[in-house]
């Protein structure tokens, strides 16, 4: 990981007791109504495949759309949806992950990648990293390549980027914080 970038970390609102007593929210919102940090932020999350050739960018329903989009259009690269249940109008394939409490379920199109295509990885945040290890596996399923996966804020505590590691899947994250 590259040293954190300031702007971005102060740029993050941090909002105690959200959604539930004892958690601390980190708001991106305020992030990305700042120009210069949402430019930043899209900038470093690239910079290690400005020149690798990514055939799609995969971003995670809903704020990884905000933030895939932004680098599938700076890398060039197509944008792939991975939505939750229920969302996507044609054939999908889909994949069911444990939450805190119950389960979810995310999918995506089965002709969304081609066997091969190399595809980046893109959320907002990673925590327990159940959301990504499930869409690593569904991309993994359509015969994606997932060269990477990056993430603005890692919750290192919850072991979410080690998961990922374990997978075999090289992680970059801009902002850590401890606790959660
Ligand atoms: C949040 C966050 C990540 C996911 C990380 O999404 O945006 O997608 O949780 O959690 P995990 O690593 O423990 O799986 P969430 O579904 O809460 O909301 P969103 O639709 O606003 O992105
Ligand atoms: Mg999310």
């Amino acid at each position: 990981m590259s040293p954190v970038p300031f702007d971005i970390a102060a740029a993050i609102r941090t909002i105690p007791d959200h959604p539930s007593p004892g958690i601390l929210f980190r708001d991106i919102t305020t992030l990305l109504g700042d120009a210069r940090a949402f430019r930043r932020t899209v900038d470093e999350l690239v910079q290690p495949w400005a020149g690798a050739k990514i055939d799609k960018v995969a971003g995670i329903e809903a704020r990884g759309f905000i933030v895939g989009g932004a680098v599938a259009h700076q890398l060039s690269a197509g944008f792939v949806p991975i939505r939750k249940k229920g969302k996507l109008p044609w054939k999908t394939v889909s994949t069911t992950y444990a939450l805190e409490y119950g389960t979810d379920q995310i999918e995506m199109h089965i002709d969304a990648i081609a066997p091969g295509e190399r595809v980046l990885l893109v959320d907002d945040l990673i925590a327990t990293g159940g959301t990504a290890e499930a869409a690593v596996k569904l991309l993994r399923e359509m015969g994606a390549v997932v060269e990477a996966a990056c993430f603005i804020i890692d919750l290192p505590a919850l072991g979410g980027a080690d998961k990922l590691r374990a997978l075999g899947v090289p992680i970059r994250t801009l902002v850590s914080f401890e606790g959660h």
